[in-house]
């Protein structure tokens, strides 16, 4: 009884990027990325693929494993720090249109990596209150077109895909909020705003850049800029305090987990996560070999290929974690299916 995902589907493009292939081009090697990151390869977004065509395709699986028609979405939530427009028309809308979803509302949300969170926890809003509509929360991204791919440091992590969950609700309104209103953490620390950029954007027409985010000229087109180290730290931190803080609200501990779906960007930081934690890493789902950081998609294709894989059973207490820039973090709990 309750809120609940019903159904989950993901997106990874044709199209594979190996470290190999980028060394041709750039000052690096396989084994570097490998052993700093836990990265091999990554899906790059092809011809007539978009963050729209992705987050669609997810979509229709997340719906046919719940056996959702189109006209029972009554809101759609996508998270990408990567519209094919930006910032109008939504990706969400053009997603509405491809999915016939005429019922639906839809809006795009931008929580960085954390943002899957963030959307699940909107959509969880929604359902509560409506509890005989569903709701379609993506996460999807083009991460690959916005690269600085002369930059050995940030070019390497990232990679392209989408992933999808439907929520439904069987209780009357507002019964489940009250049960589970503990089970989120949503946060954020400006301070750290220039950790993570995407260039572009109407603070171009400034005299000034503010937030201590450094001022770069222009590219022909956004670029990502990164301070990996100081992101890394943050990473380590926030992803083992959120996931501690949320087990301490529900009054239960870590070591009950059977299973952790932390934000897949470096292999190291989620073992850095594990050893605070004190939990064995193979509680943490770990894709980031072969998918690379898919920012606000990679927890959701991170739970597409457990369900898939029958790794998911009734009752099995998880955590989703995730951050971002902004900076943002954000953590639920989930007694599968239930939120
Ligand atoms: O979703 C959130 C997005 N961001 C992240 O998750 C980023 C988190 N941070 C990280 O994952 C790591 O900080 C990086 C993977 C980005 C960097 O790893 P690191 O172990 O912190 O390396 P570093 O920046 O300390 O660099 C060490 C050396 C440097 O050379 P020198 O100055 O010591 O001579 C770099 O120039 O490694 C060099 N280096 C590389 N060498 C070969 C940096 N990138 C590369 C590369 N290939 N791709």
């Amino acid at each position: 009884m309750g809120i609940k995902i019903l159904g989950t589907g993901s997106y990874l493009p044709k199209k594979v990027v190996t470290n190999d292939d980028i060394a041709k081009s750039l000052d690096t090697t396989d084994e570097w990325i490998y052993s700093h990151t836990g990265i091999h390869s990554r899906h790059v977004a092809g011809d007539g693929e978009s963050t729209a065509t992705m987050a669609a395709e997810a979509a229709r699986q997340a719906m046919a494993a719940a056996g959702a028609e189109p006209g029972d979405i009554g809101l759609i939530v996508l998270a990408t720090s990567t519209p094919d427009y930006n910032p109008f028309p939504s990706t969400a809308c053009m997603v509405q249109a491809m999915l016939g979803c005429e019922n639906a509302g839809a809006f795009d949300l931008q929580a960085a990596c954390a943002g899957f969170v963030y959307a699940l926890e909107q959509a969880r809003g929604f359902v509560n209150f409506y509890p005989d509509k569903k709701a379609l929360v993506i996460g999807s991204e083009s991460l690959t077109r916005i690269l600085d791919w002369t930059d050995r440091a940030s070019c390497i992590l990232f990679g392209d895909g989408a992933g999808a969950v439907v929520l439904g609700n069987d209780e009357a309104p507002g019964v489940a909020s009250a049960k589970t209103a503990a089970h989120t953490i949503l946060g954020a620390d400006g301070k750290g705003a220039h950790f993570i950029t995407r260039t572009g954007g109407c603070k171009n027409a400034l005299p000034f850049t503010p937030m201590g985010i450094p001022a770069k000229a222009e590219p022909e087109r956004p670029e990502l800029v990164l301070m990996g180290h100081d992101v890394f730290a943050f990473a380590v931190r926030t992803l083992s305090k959120v996931a501690r803080d949320l087990c301490e609200k529900l009054g239960t501990t870590p070591e009950s987990l059977d299973r952790v779906f932390a934000h897949q960007a470096n292999g190291r930081i989620i073992e850095a996560v594990a050893r605070r934690m004190k939990l064995p890493l193979s509680k943490f789902w770990l894709n980031l070999e072969t998918t690379a950081n898919t920012s606000a998609a990679s927890i959701p294709i991170s739970l597409d290929q457990a369900v898939r894989a029958g790794e998911l059973s009734e009752g099995m207490k998880i955590v989703m974690v995730g951050f971002g820039a902004g900076l943002t973090y954000a953590g639920t709990y989930c007694a599968w299916p239930n939120l």
